[in-house]
């Protein structure tokens, strides 16, 4: 199975959160009467040949004059008075009485630690908080330029909160516009609460909280490398760590330890927050950063600070603040023996609490990843048709990652009048969103993770034990609101049996893409930059070596202009390389590429089918887009049937067994990354959305192996496949359109490990292409 939440997070085959420029200025202008009424008129036919938004854009391209943008103008009234029934809830937080404590420590130091269970209010109540302290204002200062000028700069006035997960970013942001009686980012100018999220930036000019996922804080990085927009960087669910958390706490290292190269000695306050994470090893973290600073600066004789520089020892002391958080009793139920299979059991014992037990309440269940959500929720539902009637309803609600927005929110609304809410989730649910209302949790005490695989030089998807915290965490989800039960499907003996902790991803993940985010922000000495965890030296190496291959590092070791280029994509290495590569080869050949790459970004566009006669109905749908040289031709078949399809794309979409849900995700990356490439100028300016070039299936496949030449395999004499480089057995995915197919050898786009070795992503390629991509 594919994409885990961890790999969700940050590196599903389309990487790093990047700020994706917003289309060319909407000029506000006062709305005309005539024009409000033509807003408000419902959608002409012709809309629906495209996503409004895609129109809306095409609207702002072709039209040289200034149009007014066709939102709502925000009722500041309402607004508010939401804002004042929020401020009971709000003062009620566990965090609300340190207020006073948690600001006066920033006004005096620079670096402040946090810890406070999920759900006491540090992520949506700090920037508030923070935001009208006076060090939170923009300043006046001067920075000196190399060649000894001054220049005058503005410092400050934003707080950053970051967050490990898109879905977290943008419902914090939701919630805390709501709180402050704001409107939410760009839907009004006035906006002070706004987000920014891979493919997908909503701020205004008056922007001062923005949540924004690691990766994006990150790729601002690149632009900013003092973060001089922000006053405060507040790092959130530290303890997750993804490897992209790793790297920005040790650029804020650097930063808070070193700032006044760029902020014109304006400082930086940095707090950084967890659930869980053991803050005794941060601490030491970032006083080891001040350490070598004082040194470095000679601010210390004899083992401590001078004594006129005390106000700078003050400001260096580092505070951890434990908010004790409120949790009502969980009880918890075992397995009585080893589960087999967990969709079915929580099936079962979903029924049992909807029907059997007698305390209201939502229920929580954690899952793997989107397949088996998607599977529970198709069988929760099949169950529900036949319920007695007198039981409360059901309303069953995925929730994933790659989920498009507005399904994501759905989750956060209460269930209607007897009505009881579903909520199947992966691990996002565990620290990340709060879901109200929920008293019941079936843990399935697994989750998808990454896991690198030195001997094939890739990360692979392995579905593994939780940790015991994780397990903690997930059960603590039942009593938020009142005392509650949770159902682990594993026994108490296995329970006992598991990890206290999760690794670090820098531990167990590909590295590439960490090393070329440090390469662009010019750390050329890796070994000294400042890791919470140091990864293990062959990772780094390999890492070296994969960005060597593909041309984004020169021999030196330096970047490379390619790998300049790479760094800016919101991709993967990998799918970057693909993309600059399809590029040399021609607009179209990089159109078709976009649309292949957009397909890759979710998890699947094709719904699963468990059954042989499902199976073989699907086939027969699908036989218009299943493509002999692969998935890849089959996926851009797809999106171009799919885009082509004017009428009704969810019956399009359920007629040839195709996710919908997916496919929405798809257009809206395809549409991005279109834009994006406009803007770099390796699309031309006035391609339109419905061009639909001739494919060349050789020069597309050729593309993708700029990236994936080590993702191959061919075929031996036996009838297997075995990897070019590392010589493993390797068979084709089910899932693929190649699965049974003999061809002389394959590409793939990831290595997934069940009971056997599957390549996924599966397409057919020529062996001296192949040698002529190793060759570079
Ligand atoms: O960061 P932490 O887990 O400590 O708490 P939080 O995310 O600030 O959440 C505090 C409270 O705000 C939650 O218990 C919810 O009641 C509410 N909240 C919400 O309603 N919607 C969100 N998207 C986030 C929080």
């Amino acid at each position: 199975e594919p994409a885990n939440e961890s790999q969700q997070r940050d590196s599903e085959p389309i990487q790093v959160d990047e700020p994706v420029k917003a289309p060319p200025a909407v000029i506000e202008a006062p709305t005309s009467a005539l024009e409000s009424a033509e807003n408000d008129a419902p959608q002409s036919p012709q809309s629906e040949t495209a996503p409004k938004a895609e129109q809306k854009f095409n609207q702002v391209n072709n039209k040289p004059k200034p149009v007014t943008d066709n939102k709502p103008k925000p009722n500041f009234t309402s607004l508010r008075k939401k804002a004042n029934t929020l401020y009971e809830q709000r003062k009620n937080l566990p965090i609300f009485g340190h207020s006073d404590e948690i600001r006066k420590k920033l006004r005096e130091q620079d670096v402040m630690l946090l810890v406070g269970e999920t759900g006491s209010g540090k992520s949506t109540q700090i920037p508030q908080f923070l935001v009208n302290e006076f060090w939170c204002r923009p300043t006046d200062t001067k920075i000196t330029k190399p060649d000894g000028t001054e220049k005058p700069i503005k410092v400050g006035g934003c707080i950053a909160i970051t967050q490990p997960r898109r879905v977290a970013a943008i419902s914090l942001a939701r919630r805390v516009a709501e709180e402050m009686g704001t409107p939410l980012g760009s839907s009004s100018p006035a906006s002070k609460v706004g987000y920014s999220v891979r493919f997908d930036t909503s701020t205004s000019p008056s922007t001062r909280i923005k949540f924004l996922t690691e990766g994006m804080l990150l790729q601002e990085m690149l632009h900013d490398p003092w973060l001089t927009k922000y006053s405060a960087v507040v790092v959130d669910e530290v303890h997750e760590r993804g490897v992209n958390v790793d790297l920005v706490t040790g650029f804020l290292r650097n930063l808070v330890s070193g700032q006044d190269k760029g902020r014109g000695g304006v400082p930086l306050k940095v707090v950084v927050m967890s659930a869980t994470a053991d803050m005794e090893s941060l601490q030491g973290f970032f006083q080891e950063g001040f350490k070598l600073e004082a040194e470095e600066k000679k601010l210390i004789q004899n083992g401590s600070y001078k004594a006129d520089d005390q106000n700078e020892k003050k400001r260096k002391d580092i505070t951890v603040c434990r908010i004790k958080g409120r949790q009502f009793p969980v009880k918890t139920i075992y397995a009585p023996e080893p589960v087999h299979d967990f969709v079915d059991a929580a099936l079962k014992v979903i029924f049992q609490i909807h029907c059997k037990e007698p305390m209201p309440g939502d229920i929580l269940v954690f899952l793997t990843g989107q397949e088996t959500v998607e599977a529970l929720e198709h069988l929760v539902n099949e169950y529900a048709i036949g319920m007695d009637p007198a039981l409360p309803k059901i309303q069953v609600l995925p929730l994933f990652a790659a989920l498009p927005q507005a399904a994501q929110q759905r989750v956060f609304m209460p269930a209607p009048p007897r009505t009881r809410k579903i909520v199947l989730s992966t691990n996002i649910a565990e620290t990340s969103v709060t879901v109200s209302g929920v008293r019941y949790v079936v843990d399935c005490g697994k989750a998808k993770i990454k896991q690198f695989r030195s001997r094939l030089g890739l990360d692979s998807l392995l579905v593994k034990p939780i940790s015991k915290s994780a397990a903690i965490q997930r059960k603590g989800r039942a009593g938020r609101e009142a005392p509650g039960q949770c159902f682990r499907l594993y026994t108490e003996k296995d329970y006992l049996t598991l990890d206290e902790t999760n690794t670090p991803e820098i531990l167990r993940c590909d590295l590439s893409q960490a090393l070329l985010n440090m390469k662009a922000r010019g750390v050329d000495d890796i070994v000294r930059f400042p890791f919470l965890t140091r990864p293990p030296r062959e990772a780094l190496e390999k890492a070296l070596l994969q960005l060597l291959n593909i041309e984004a590092l020169e021999e030196t070791g330096k970047i490379s202009e390619i790998g300049q280029h790479i760094a800016k994509l919101p991709l993967t290495p990998t799918l970057g390389r693909v993309l600059l590569a399809a590029a040399e080869n021609g607009a179209d050949c990089l159109t078709d590429v976009i649309d292949i790459i957009s397909c890759l970004s979710v998890e699947n566009i094709f719904l699963n089918v468990n059954s042989e006669e499902k199976k073989e109905a699907a086939e027969t749908a699908r036989r218009d887009l299943y493509r002999r040289e692969g998935d890849h031709l089959t996926m851009l078949a797809t999106v171009r049937a799919y885009a082509a399809e004017h009428a009704d794309r969810k019956a399009w979409a359920e007629r040839h067994l195709v996710s919908h849900r997916a496919m929405q995700s798809v257009m809206d990356v395809r549409k991005q990354l279109r834009m994006q490439c406009r803007q770099a100028k390796l699309l031309p300016k006035d391609q339109r959305d419905d061009h639909y070039p001739d494919p060349s299936p050789v020069l597309i496949l050729q593309s993708f192996l700029r990236g994936f030449a080590t993702n191959t395999a061919r075929l031996v004499p036996d009838g297997s496949y075995r990897t070019v480089v590392g010589n493993q057995t390797v068979a084709i995915h089910p899932s693929s359109v190649l699965f049974g197919k003999k061809v002389e050898a394959i590409m793939y786009n990831e290595f997934v490990f069940t009971n056997r070795s599957y390549a996924r992503g599966v397409s057919a390629v020529q062996m001296d292409w192949v040698g002529e991509a190793l060759a570079g």
